[in-house]
């Protein structure tokens, strides 16, 4: 079977949004992975088909209960293959890494539970053992667009979904620097012209010079992710 993503979601509408365009949508049409929304609303309790209360304790906002997405997380894992992890989108979680992206990838799919308000019970968390991932140090109104930024960066890496063209082997993350400067024709533009280097047709020195600008990047923009790797076994 196809890479299986699932998301459980009040706004099922929000998808495939741009993961149904480009590469990502090419390789949904081409049945390279699957996408299905498990919307939350039909689980909700009551005629209005309620899916929050307020905080016990009290305090600003809604909080999800955990029936409603108990029920929605059991009829989501029921369609599931074992061994694709269960994940909330949340602010306090782990910060996301191409690294997950890559153990993303290599499993059969994943479930992703999108919150609203002010989050979810904290029972509903323990009790199915879900995983908590942040997409970055700032507070989305919810986990629509942080599913989707998770989906694009593990589906890009099946088999399968990028050309020989954007290889994901010699990218920025996959040795962790940064990637050098990229340039195309015209040969000048607003007065300013290509490194002569990568017009010279010296392949050996064309890779050396991007390696030093790729390496002075990183040690300059990123110090954390330098001093990472400078304690790398590996780095040369
Ligand atoms: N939901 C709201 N903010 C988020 C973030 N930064 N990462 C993941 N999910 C979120």
């Amino acid at each position: 079977r196809a890479w299986h993503a699932q998301v459980i979601t009040l706004f099922p509408e929000a998808f495939p949004g741009i993961l149904g365009l480009s590469l990502t949508g090419k390789a949904l049409q081409q049945e390279l992975w699957q996408l299905q929304t498990v919307p939350l609303r039909p689980f909700g309790e009551g005629k209005h088909r309620n899916v929050d209360d307020t905080p016990a304790g009290g305090g600003a906002g809604m909080v999800l209960r955990p029936d409603v997405m108990g029920a929605a997380i059991e009829h989501a894992r029921s369609q599931q293959a074992p061994g694709a992890p269960l994940i909330y989108l949340s602010p306090r979680g782990k910060p996301f890494s191409q690294e997950m992206a890559r153990d993303l990838a290599t499993r059969p799919g994943v479930t992703l539970i999108c919150g609203r308000f002010e989050g979810l019970d904290q029972r509903v968390i323990d009790h199915y053992r879900i995983a908590e991932v942040s997409i970055g140090d700032y507070v989305l109104t919810g986990g629509e667009l942080a599913a989707q930024v998770m989906l694009d960066a593990a589906v890009r890496l099946l088999p399968g979904v990028l050309g020989n063209a954007d290889s994901t082997e010699e990218e920025s993350f996959s040795d962790g620097l940064l990637e050098h400067p990229q340039y195309t024709r015209p040969a000048e533009w607003q007065g300013r012209t290509i490194p002569d280097v990568l017009l010279s047709g010296h392949h050996g020195e064309i890779a050396k010079w991007r390696r030093q600008q790729s390496e002075d990047l990183t040690r300059t923009r990123r110090p954390d992710l330098w001093n990472a790797l400078k304690t790398r076994k590996d780095f040369t």
